[in-house]
């Protein structure tokens, strides 16, 4: 693909290539991402930064990872603190808005609502979660840290064994995942959820279509039992009728240290997309397995900081100027 000016809204962009080439410039960011070298190639641009659904770690490390570069950025968030609150369409908002910024990131409720706003905004776009519908920087962060752990273990991507577990209905980080591993051969994928919360169809055929073997359960222990990754998610409370409903599957599939070293094998890697559960009997993955090595959810989160560094060098077009602009600390 042509990284360049381009939009980043949904993983069917991206071919194998294409993700080689994300993760070698995420792997030469990792100096500036750790300040042990400092580079003001961004210096001047602006990264309009907006988010009207609630986020913690995409929303400040798409932020982190400009200023990193050297750019300058400006958020809105929430539709209160925006004019949309007045009625104004996404078409103004991103006519307007790409008038002020080099780039914007955003993430909107609606399945769809980022590619409509790419499609009057004057500058890249990156989808930062639309809906139910996908979270592509998020997929690419997790696949990054899948790697990078297979690495760890003499392994490489295919062949890999995975079980996503919890809301796969309305988890779109799974929903992404499931995309991106398409394009690698061979792999084992194990869904576990309630019926009600299954993976969609189209995805589940998707992954069939390449050749890939997908088992779906909706029994933890013999989901989790011979796989690398054991993938958790959330219950996605905010895309269900009432809180009352979400509660129902709340705390159905829970992963602790306990039912780890009863199921799981020894060197099995815990991922998540964040944020976890942490209410009494609803949190999806213990916090007694903080101190487990191969919980690699903070690792996941910190690599995300590498993989939207480098999607903005590509699509801004900088990355052979990172090092000309650079000192060491
Ligand atoms: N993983 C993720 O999207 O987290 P936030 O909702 O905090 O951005």
């Amino acid at each position: 693909m042509e990284f360049t000016g381009a939009d980043i809204l949904s993983i069917e962009q991206f071919q194998r290539s294409d993700i080689e080439r994300v993760f070698s410039v995420a792997d030469a960011m990792e100096p500036y991402a750790l300040r042990k070298r400092v580079t003001r190639v961004l210096e001047g641009a602006i990264l309009g930064n907006m988010f009207f659904e609630p986020s913690t770690r995409t929303r400040v490390s798409f932020g982190c990872a400009f200023n990193l570069l050297g750019g300058e950025v400006r958020e809105t968030t929430g539709f209160q603190s925006s004019a949309i609150a007045k009625g104004e369409s996404l078409y103004d908002t991103a006519r307007v808005l790409s008038g002020y910024s080099d780039v914007i990131c955003m993430r909107h409720p609606q399945e769809g609502s980022v590619a409509e706003f790419a499609a009057a905004s004057r500058v890249p776009v990156i989808n930062g979660g639309d809906g139910s519908n996908e979270h592509p920087t998020q997929a690419l962060l997790d696949l990054y840290t899948i790697r990078k752990e297979m690495e760890g273990r003499g392994r490489t991507m295919d062949g890999l064994r995975i079980a996503m577990i919890g809301d796969l209905k309305y988890g779109r980080t799974v929903h992404s995942l499931c995309r991106l591993l398409t394009l690698f051969d061979n792999v084992h994928v194990t869904l576990v959820s309630p019926p009600e919360l299954a993976m969609p169809n189209y995805l589940v055929d998707r992954l069939r279509s390449v050749g890939h073997d997908v088992v779906i359960s909706d029994d933890l222990a013999h989901g989790i039992g011979h796989v690398d990754i054991a993938y958790a998610t959330r219950i996605q409370e905010e895309r269900f009728h009432s809180k009352e409903e979400a509660d129902t599957y709340r705390g159905r599939f829970r992963l602790n240290q306990a039912i780890y070293t009863q199921y799981c094998e020894p060197n099995t890697v815990i991922m998540h997309p964040l944020p976890r559960d942490s209410r009494e009997d609803a949190n999806e993955l213990d916090n007694d397995l903080n101190q487990n090595p191969n919980l690699a959810i903070f690792r996941q989160a910190d690599n995300g900081i590498l993989v939207r560094m480098a999607l903005f060098a590509l699509v801004l077009d900088v990355v052979d100027q990172v090092d000309k602009h650079a000192r060491d600390v």
